[in-house]
């Protein structure tokens, strides 16, 4: 393999592992070699994608926890650096989308969405590091969004978050960098999962982003994979604070 991709020996812990883009960013790193450890709420379902990994040859693991319970979070972290010797990498991509006009919209429902989205991002992020300092250092990608840079109406709390997720990005990529630590980003445009049926059900939405997508499509989850292996592995080795956007280029349109 060209060393420049490769993750053998990286273990690698995906919120959000289950499906969507999480599923296909870790499906992309074990394909490079990586040790991925799916993350979900639904044990089954992480069983049923980690088992799909390992019967093509993968190394799957998982580790089933609610992102907003941080003492489950810690406590899998650890599992997984001492089953493995060293966490190398995280991708904080477990995320919930909520809708509704703002006037019905509950400082609950604001709160829930922003401890999944943000919250959990930061403290997990704070616990990795805490495990990837004493090895030299590591690597941390968050999944961020168009949507915080731009915004659409109906979900504040959802831009709120991912914009302070970008914020974060930046203050941990200063504060740990000099550790070795890089912490990245990536910002997908409107992806084809399961977060977004009601959007791609919906014709005239649908249609709206095919028309500001210059590639003139909805992105598929694996599209995600590629960046994902660059900013975990040799290649992405001096790229620090940065958001890659993969939107088929709907950021740059005017
Ligand atoms: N799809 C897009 O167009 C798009 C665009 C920009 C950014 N994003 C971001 O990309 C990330 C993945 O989105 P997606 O479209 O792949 O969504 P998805 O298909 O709905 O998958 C979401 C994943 O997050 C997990 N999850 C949700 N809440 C969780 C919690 N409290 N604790 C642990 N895991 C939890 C889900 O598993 P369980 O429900 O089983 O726990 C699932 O694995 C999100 O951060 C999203 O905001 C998506």
């Amino acid at each position: 393999m060209n060393t420049l991709f490769d993750l053998a020996g990286r273990v690698i812990l995906v919120t959000g592992g289950s499906r969507g883009i999480g599923f296909a960013m870790a499906e992309a790193l074990a394909q490079h070699g990586a040790t991925v450890v799916l993350n979900g709420r639904d044990v089954a379902a992480l069983e049923a994608k980690a088992e799909a990994l390992r019967t093509a040859g993968l190394k799957a693991e998982i580790a089933a926890f609610d992102v907003n319970d941080e003492a489950a979070g810690r406590a899998a972290m650890e599992r997984i650096n001492q089953t493995h010797g060293r966490l190398y990498g995280l991708i904080n991509n477990a995320g919930i989308q909520h809708r509704s006009p703002i006037l019905e919209f509950t400082t609950k429902d604001f709160e829930h969405v922003v401890s999944t989205n943000l919250t959990s991002c930061f403290y997990l992020s704070r616990e990795a590091i805490r495990l990837m300092t004493p090895h030299g250092g590591g690597r941390i990608i968050n999944t961020v969004s168009m949507l915080g840079v731009q915004a659409r109406p109906t979900v504040p709390a959802y831009i709120a978050a991912k914009e302070g997720l970008r914020a974060l990005t930046r203050a941990l990529a200063v504060e740990v960098g000099p550790q070795g630590i890089l912490v990245n980003a990536i910002a997908p445009g409107y992806i084809a999962t399961e977060m977004n049926v009601p959007l791609m059900e919906n014709k005239d939405f649908s249609d709206w982003v095919v028309s500001k997508t210059p590639m003139q499509r909805w992105g598929k989850p694996s599209e995600l994979g590629g960046g994902a292996v660059y900013l975990m592995s040799e290649a992405g080795a001096f790229v620090n604070g940065h958001v890659l956007s993969i939107d088929g280029g709907m950021s740059v349109q005017v």
